[in-house]
């Protein structure tokens, strides 16, 4: 082994395999639900079907070849048809399979576990009041939480100052409940939950330049500030990826 890298105690290929593990899906444990459970008397927006009015670039060789990181967005608000379409193409929902065992989405994931939620800090969305709303994928809804002074504030501190992530009409929040993937396999699905988090910026990078819209990953924000700005303990739940939107230039 090259002298370099001698004393690196870091990930190696073994990090996430451990033989003879027997899961909870063998030991015939329940299955957790394809989405996290909400207060039933919460407020719920419908969102409604998009239809091709929004695409302005319908050519996938286009929406690949212009894909770029976008930090800086047009002071115009998103209409609700393009967030349900950005939110469909992320996380929706297609098909179920079995029992409520499997949900089939326009992104894949390892076994189908779709171990994420999505959050969503509104600034600019017509028809949508400012805050933090959650994406119910089995309704296509959205379900407000709260909004609170000062958000955007909170948030460019969250991000280490990254002013165009608070200030975004949307900013995608994706966290993780890892539990959904574990219960099938467990440890060894912690290397393809962080795999299936890509998908689905990749989706929300692709389906943003289809809508004239611009979004860049950001991994670097502080992970305990993050958690608590969606009411999340950062055990069974954390926040893994976030992505703000919005309408850039032509
Ligand atoms: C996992 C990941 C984390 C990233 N985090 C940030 C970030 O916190 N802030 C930022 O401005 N860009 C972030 N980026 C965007 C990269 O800087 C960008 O993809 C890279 O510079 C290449 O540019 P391109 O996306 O335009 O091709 C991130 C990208 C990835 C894939």
């Amino acid at each position: 082994m090259n002298k370099i890298y001698e004393n690196r105690e870091m990930m190696k290929s073994n990090f996430h395999l451990k033989k003879d593990i027997e899961t909870d899906q063998s030991k015939k444990m329940p299955q957790p639900p394809l989405q996290k459970p909400f207060d039933e008397n919460a407020e719920r927006i419908k969102l409604p079907e998009f239809g091709e009015e929004i695409i302005l670039d319908n050519s996938l060789l286009n929406c690949l070849k212009k894909r770029r990181s976008h930090r800086k967005f047009k002071d115009e608000s998103l209409s609700l048809e393009e967030l349900s379409f950005l939110l469909w193409s992320t996380q929706g929902i297609d098909e179920i399979r079995g029992d409520n065992y499997a949900s089939i989405r326009p992104v894949p994931s390892a076994g189908a576990r779709h171990p994420f939620e999505t959050y969503l800090l509104i600034n600019k969305v017509d028809g949508l009041n400012m805050g933090i709303y959650r994406y119910l994928p089995l309704t296509h809804e959205l379900l407000f939480l709260f909004n609170e002074e000062e958000m955007v504030d909170k948030v460019e501190k969250i991000t280490f100052r990254q002013k165009f992530v608070a200030t975004a009409p949307v900013l995608f929040i994706w966290s993780c409940i890892p539990y959904r993937g574990e219960w099938r396999y467990s440890i060894a699905s912690h290397k393809a939950m962080l795999l299936d988090a890509g998908h689905i910026c990749q989706n929300l990078y692709l389906a943003s330049e289809a809508i004239g819209c611009g979004t860049c990953a950001i991994a670097a924000y502080n992970q305990e500030e993050a958690d608590a700005l969606v009411e999340i303990d950062g055990q069974e739940e954390f926040v893994v990826y976030m992505s703000p939107v919005g309408k850039i230039e032509q």
